[in-house]
């Protein structure tokens, strides 16, 4: 727990850092980041200067260039800033026309580059990660997932608060994808994030309330801040 985002940010960044350097410089593979979008990160990316990654999730049925789209926030906020290549770059293509096997090949993509080995996370406000809304299955890989009317209500704030802008459909990791993550890492910022966190981390493990899975993980750590507990 620290005091406020400033320093969950600074601390989550310099953590991503320090697992980066230690893993040195590997010709056999790159340091592979599953890297979230959402505000809970924005300040991470701002102080980060790493370099590899494969993105998490994007919605269905917005154009790339969407301001909103989940291709124009990486690249906004973290890949203009920073020396990436744009081939060590994976996002999911949420236009594909087979969309299913653009899933299946963001899996196999994650598997040629040796597995995630830091995958970073934020908390929605009905304990969804990624977009694992209630209800996934925790065995769940990468595929399309209906968007629950508790996250259209909270991404609507990004679409003019209209909810008829936000796509209701998205293509997502699974939550057996984020488990297979050596290790992963939540950000959970604000008061408005505490009920979920205090479902996730104090009741068991419940696919109404996916990040709870990952107290089946062996690596896994939330830095929140102090709003964030308010209900621990
Ligand atoms: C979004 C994203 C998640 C994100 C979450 C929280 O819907 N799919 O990846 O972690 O909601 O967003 P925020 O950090 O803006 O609260």
């Amino acid at each position: 727990v620290r005091e406020d985002s400033t320093s969950v940010a600074e601390y989550v960044a310099n953590y991503i850092t320090t697992r980066i350097k230690e893993f040195g410089p590997s010709l056999a593979r790159p340091f592979v980041l599953g890297l979230p979008t959402g505000s809970s990160p924005i300040e991470v990316y701002r102080i980060l200067t790493a370099k590899y990654k494969a993105g998490e999730d994007e919605y269905v049925g917005i154009p790339r260039d969407h301001p909103q789209s989940y291709h124009s926030f990486m690249w906004h906020y973290f890949f203009s800033h920073v020396n990436v290549r744009p081939e060590n770059v994976h996002i999911l293509n949420g236009n594909a026309e087979d969309l299913e096997s653009e899933c299946a090949q963001f899996e196999t993509a994650i598997e040629a580059l040796g597995g995630i080995n830091l995958f970073l996370a934020g908390i929605g406000e009905d304990g969804h990660i990624a977009f694992n809304e209630p209800g996934s299955s925790l065995a769940s890989r990468t595929r399309v997932k209906t968007l629950a009317y508790d996250t259209i209500l909270a991404n609507s704030r990004f679409f003019g608060n209209d909810v008829n802008q936000v796509p209701k459909m998205a293509l997502t990791v699974g939550v057996q994808t984020i488990l297979d993550a050596k290790e992963v890492v939540t950000v959970a910022l604000g008061a408005r994030k505490a009920v979920a966190l205090q479902k996730c981390i104090e009741n068991g493990v419940n696919h109404m309330w996916t990040l709870s899975a990952l107290q089946l993980h062996r690596h896994s750590m939330v830095v929140a801040d102090e709003d964030a507990t308010l209900e621990l």
